[in-house]
């Protein structure tokens, strides 16, 4: 598999923060990879360290497996938070005003336009747009000139949900047809619906990088178990198998050690008098992953 966005140690201080602390990562050809971290984790500085919007105190970067920067980055469109639009001026002419960067033909816009749900926008001038439509057209914008990589700093923020599920069909196209994608963003249920690998970022580190396979794999089976004695709860359920693994959450046990039946689970807890007021069979969840490893 080729990788197409590889760094190594990059780094990138503010002063004194480190906003981008020794990252290595690789998203590799098709690849769509979540960024995912709290507030101030580093997620847009790197994106920015990607593009040649900010320069790097030390490390490197590779593209498409190359160090020639500027070439490569002219196959990559991106929309780093929000997107600077002409506000006077409507969808098309912004388009066109772009398309200076990355040539594309006037059919070749409205295509575009069409594609992300602003076909119909006419005269209005992007100053007009609700946040949705700007974001919309932000990412039509990443879109010309037909680039190989696109990395998108929170694409779906301020979306409604049959926006976001709009942005997340044009993404899932875009990647059939062998677009790779570097995204950022805090929805987590949102971006474990199309990620393929992950990278959780904190205090400008690279914390872990998963792939979604992997993050399934670990969730599988687990369960969530709210009692009115979590630590008799887990006890018992340690009794049953020594290996278990289980953390106490208030009144909820989350049982991450794979149960096959989980009636079993319910019967003993009840038979050694523990009042069992929920049991959900279902994963214990991708965002509690992420949650684990970013800290509550
Ligand atoms: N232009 C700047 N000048 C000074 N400090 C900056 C600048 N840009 C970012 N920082 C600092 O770098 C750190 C990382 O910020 P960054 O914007 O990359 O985080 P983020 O993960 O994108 O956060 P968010 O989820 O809020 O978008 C923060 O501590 C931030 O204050
Ligand atoms: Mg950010």
């Amino acid at each position: 598999m080729s990788s197409i966005i590889e760094t190594k140690g990059i780094t990138k201080l503010y002063g004194k923060t480190r906003a981008v602390d020794e990252v290595s990562i690789n998203v590799n050809q098709g690849d769509i990879y979540g960024l995912i971290g709290k507030n101030g984790a580093g997620k847009t500085t790197l994106m920015k360290l990607l593009l040649g919007l900010a320069v790097p105190k030390s490390g490197t970067v590779k593209l498409f497996g190359g160090a020639d920067l500027s070439r490569s980055r002219k196959r990559i469109g991106s929309l780093i938070e929000a997107p600077a639009l002409y506000k006077n001026q409507t969808a098309f002419e912004n388009m066109k005003r772009f398309s200076y960067f990355a040539p594309a033909t006037d059919d070749e816009i409205k295509s575009i336009l069409t594609f992300v749900g602003l076909g119909n926008t006419g005269w209005k001038r992007a100053g007009q747009f609700s946040l949705g439509m700007k974001q919309r057209l932000g990412i039509a914008i990443a879109l010309l000139g037909r680039p190989d990589v696109l990395i998108l700093d929170e694409p779906v923020n301020g979306l409604d949900p049959a926006g976001i599920k709009e942005i997340r069909d044009v993404i899932l196209e875009l990647n059939s047809k062998g677009v790779t994608f570097l995204i950022s963003s805090h929805l987590l249920d949102e971006l474990g619906k199309i990620a393929t690998r992950y990278g959780i970022m904190a205090n400008g580190r690279l914390v872990e990088e998963i792939s979604a396979a992997q993050v399934e794999e670990e969730c599988r089976g687990c369960l969530k178990v709210v009692t009115d004695d979590s630590f008799k709860a887990f006890n018992t359920l340690a009794a049953w198998r020594r290996d278990i693994k289980a953390e106490v959450y208030g009144n909820e046990l989350q049982i991450k050690s794979p149960v096959e039946d989980s009636s079993v689970v319910a019967s003993l807890l009840v038979n050694a008098g523990v009042r069992v007021y929920e049991l959900k069979a279902e994963n214990v969840g991708l965002e509690n992953f992420f949650i684990e490893r970013l800290g509550r």
